[in-house]
């Protein structure tokens, strides 16, 4: 109860929230299963909200790991540090696309896991762009970026972006979420990205273009 008022009152003044609730127990849930609590890592949070990911996240990291919460919304900064104290975390309050610079602040090397909720269909193609290429190189090779997105989007808002950048990407639906949602795993190769193929999204080229934004 307590997330959904305090998403509610911020929601009406700021169309970067997107989505009128914070994802449901079941979305985290099936979001969080791709990742392997077992192992130490170091996990980053685009837009962390209210926490409901960043509560299930720290329920379930290993003592060694690390949690580091972005969010641009200073309202929602401000609610995560009063409620959080937890020395594994750390939250910030900027956009994404500074993503590099945050991890150089905290002295941090590239991550095993970025699980994002920001609204990629609202976002305009240049600052989708940076935020997928600074995501990129931001992972550890084999690392994962974990994205949910409302179910209405089509491939173009997102997925035929994330096969821009990162050589495999998968995708599925998480219909237990007001409204369901649209779950995508995007793995980090290691070739420079774009090396997939011919960098404009249908992965059937041979050969290997660098994207810059
Ligand atoms: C759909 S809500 C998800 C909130 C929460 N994680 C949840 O699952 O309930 C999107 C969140 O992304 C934040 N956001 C939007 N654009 C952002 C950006 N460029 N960088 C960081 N956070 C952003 C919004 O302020 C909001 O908290």
């Amino acid at each position: 109860m307590f997330h959904t008022m305090a998403y509610m009152k911020n929601f009406i003044k700021d169309k970067d929230i997107a989505s009128i609730t914070p994802t449901s127990p079941f979305g985290v849930k099936r979001v969080c299963s791709q990742i392997d609590f077992a192992r130490n890592n170091l996990i980053i949070e685009y837009g962390p909200g209210t926490g409901v990911f960043t509560d299930y996240l720290l329920k379930h990291m290993r003592n060694g790991s690390r949690l580091i919460a972005i969010e641009r919304n200073k309202n929602f900064k401000t609610i995560l540090q009063d409620r959080i104290h937890d020395p594994r975390a750390t939250i910030i309050n900027d956009s994404a696309e500074n993503v590099l610079e945050t991890l150089k602040a905290c002295r941090s090397g590239e991550a095993d896991y970025i699980i994002s909720g920001i609204p990629f269909f609202w976002l305009p193609r240049d600052l989708k762009d940076r935020i997928l290429l600074n995501t990129y190189r931001a992972l550890k090779e084999g690392g994962s970026f974990l994205v949910y997105q409302t179910c209405f989007q089509t491939d173009q808002h997102l997925k035929v972006h994330l096969e821009r950048f990162f050589p495999v990407v998968h995708s599925k639906f998480e219909l237990r979420n007001i409204p369901p949602l649209r779950l995508f795993q995007a793995i980090k190769g290691s070739q420079s990205p774009g090396g997939n193929g011919n960098g404009n999204g249908n992965g059937n080229g041979s050969r290997s273009r660098r994207i810059t934004v």
